[in-house]
């Protein structure tokens, strides 16, 4: 279980226990001491009873004599994750059990006290994968008895505790936000909570703290971080929950570059206190355009290779007709041969991101498009694999699509052939130079590639009116192992500048004042220079305890339906609370 770390200096000694089930060791024994905790299992050798007392910080084995379970009929049908105390002896044990850090003891018990019993528990606290997800989820105060549970719970607090001290030492300070607001300007939906005073309006859930923190810098306040928790309805992942933390940050006076110093050394900080680790700084930088060029991601896996070429240049005479006309032809080059089957399933996965289908090549097979290769157009591919053996896979299309789903094609190779997980790497990579704005098919209008209030480059201002698809802006990511760890922009402080942006994505100004307006006005103010960033606490904690999902290092998540399986929420209200909001309920069969 956990060690005490930071705590180490805590005296845990309480009215029902003199120590811990983490605590005791050799040099304790001969003491009488009183442990109090949940019962880990029970086995019973001839007549003897041994229980293993665990708490959050270990367990201590108990050894209960026949003799003293006879006094007492009720500690005949203690069961698993009952509740006792346990008064007795520390005796050193003849053969210690490594396993444990009190394997070298075990309290031989004088008095017993039940202090709770336990219905049977309807999960396998030593195996999580013996029950479902959802069945986890609903006992979710058992789940988070478990060592794993209790362990990233644990790592969260110290992580979001280094956070602080960082901040604090560099002299930020917190600043709370409200909860109940206007809509921002992230661009997933709104949770809107309706409003009993003002019937018939609405507050939004803040999507992130974006606004506040740019008015606390119009404030003064120049160095500002909150740890926040965020709302956003949108289609849930892995990696993405409706209500999530961010580690939310701005700062006046800035340039990016104080940005990624202050991050780096956060970084830096948080990996050193948690886990020992030193990192080195500073980290890498990569323009959005390279990382889709080489890796078909803006969070590119920097863990392997398997980089993307683009091979149009090779195929510019090519008498296979996919090629002949496309906008690029891109490739992988994967060290090893596949069957059909693999291939196919590889095909599926570059559908899934609109490619029209996978050409595929293996140097001295007949298979794929090999029967449409020049002699000079084998010499050219055959410089990409260093004559070793491997497979060639092609997509050609449009440069989005080729990036994007060899992007997806390189993460699956990758998972294929182990190259993924195993490394304990941590590959930072910053992503810079975005694109201000993207083309949105369905709104059928420009879009921020981040929110509408990142600065472009001053060099691309004049492109805003007429290219504003070329514009790049001031915004970067923080990416580690292929996860979007955070992302951020210097801001637009200029009323004027803020006011074309909103132009060229095509917000009316009264669409700008009605929404935005408190922060136009107050732009118009003497708002300072500023940026920031916000990074996913969560995903941040995932990756530090080596978790996929960011569920595990949330104590009370919600699932992929956004249901709480354990309140029940969300769920159906009184009539009565609906008739004071003046809200009536279309029925859902
Ligand atoms: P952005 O929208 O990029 O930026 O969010 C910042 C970081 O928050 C995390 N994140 C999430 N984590 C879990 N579940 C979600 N649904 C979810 N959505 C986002 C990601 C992401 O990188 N206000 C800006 C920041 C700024 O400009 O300073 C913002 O919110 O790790
Ligand atoms: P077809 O002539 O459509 O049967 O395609 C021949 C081969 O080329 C198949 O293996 C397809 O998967 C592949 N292919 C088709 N379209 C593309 C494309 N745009 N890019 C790469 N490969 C493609």
């Amino acid at each position: 279980m956990i060690n005490k770390k930071s705590s180490e200096d805590c005296d845990f000694k309480t009215s029902l226990r003199t120590h811990t089930c983490g605590e005791l060791r050799k040099s304790n024994a001969g003491e009488s001491v009183s442990l109090a905790g949940w019962v880990s299992s029970i086995r019973t050798h001839g007549s003897v009873v041994f229980v293993d007392l665990r708490d959050r910080f270990g367990i201590t084995q108990v050894v209960i004599s026949e003799s003293l379970l006879a006094k007492s009929a009720e500690l005949n049908h203690i069961r698993k994750e009952s509740v006792i105390r346990v008064e007795g002896k520390v005796v050193e044990k003849p053969a210690p059990n490594k396993a444990l850090a009190t394997g070298e003891i075990e309290v031989q018990a004088e008095k017993v006290f039940l202090l709770n019993n336990s219905s049977p528990i309807p999960l396998d606290l030593e195996n999580k994968d013996a029950v479902t997800e959802e069945t986890r989820l609903k006992y979710r105060f058992l789940d988070l008895r478990r060592k794993e549970m209790q362990r990233n719970i644990a790592m969260r607090h110290r992580i979001t505790k280094a956070v602080r001290d960082y901040f604090d030492r560099a002299g930020f300070l917190e600043i709370e936000t409200p909860v109940l607001g206007k809509s921002t300007p992230e661009g997933a939906r709104d949770y809107l909570v309706p409003s009993r005073v003002n019937k018939g309006k609405f507050y939004a859930l803040p999507q992130s703290p974006q606004i506040f923190k740019q008015l606390c810098m119009v404030a003064g306040f120049d160095r500002y971080f909150q740890i926040a928790r965020c709302f956003r309805d949108e289609d849930l992942r892995a990696d993405r929950q409706p209500e999530f933390t961010q580690i939310d940050v701005e700062m006046s006076f800035v340039s990016e570059e104080d940005i990624y110093r202050t991050v780096e050394g956060l970084m830096k900080h948080l990996f050193k206190e948690v886990l020992g680790e030193d990192l080195k700084t500073p980290f890498p930088r990569m323009s959005y355009d390279e990382a889709m060029l080489r890796f078909g991601s803006d969070k590119p896996d920097l863990r392997f290779g398997l980089e993307i070429h683009d091979v149009t240049e090779i195929f510019k005479n090519t008498t296979f007709r996919v090629f002949q006309n496309a906008e690029c032809v891109r490739c992988i080059v994967a060290p090893a041969t596949f069957s059909r089957k693999e291939i196919d399933k590889l095909t599926e996965v570059v559908k899934l991101y609109g490619a029209k289908g996978l050409a595929y090549y293996a140097p001295g097979s007949d298979g794929g498009i090999a029967k449409f290769l020049s002699e000079e157009e084998r010499n050219e591919l055959g410089k990409l694999s260093e004559g070793k053996e491997s497979t060639f896979f092609f997509v050609a299309d449009k440069k989005r699509v080729a990036a994007e789903s060899l992007g997806a094609l390189r993460l699956a190779l990758a998972d294929k052939l182990n190259l993924r997980g195993e490394s304990k790497e941590w590959k930072f990579v910053w992503i810079t130079d975005f694109p201000l704005m993207e083309w949105s098919e369905e709104e059928q209008r420009y879009v921020s590639m981040h929110h509408p209030f990142t600065s472009p480059k001053e060099e691309d201002l004049e492109l805003l009116d007429e290219n504003p698809e070329k514009a790049r802006s001031r915004a970067y990511d923080l990416t580690l192992n292929g996860t979007e760890l955070g992302g951020g922009s210097i801001r637009i402080h200029d009323n004027q500048i803020q006011k074309r942006v909103f132009k060229a994505l095509k917000i009316s100004e009264k669409e700008a004042e009605e929404k935005f307006g408190f922060l136009l006005h107050a732009l118009s103010f003497g708002a300072p220079p500023h940026g920031g960033i916000a990074f996913g606490l969560d995903r941040l904690v995932a990756l530090m305890t080596g978790n996929s999902n960011i569920r595990e290092v949330i104590p009370f998540p919600k699932t992929k339906n956004a249901e709480d399986l354990m309140m029940g929420a969300p769920s159906e209200v009184s009539e009565e609370q609906l008739r004071e909001l003046g809200i009536t309920v279309e029925k859902h069969s």
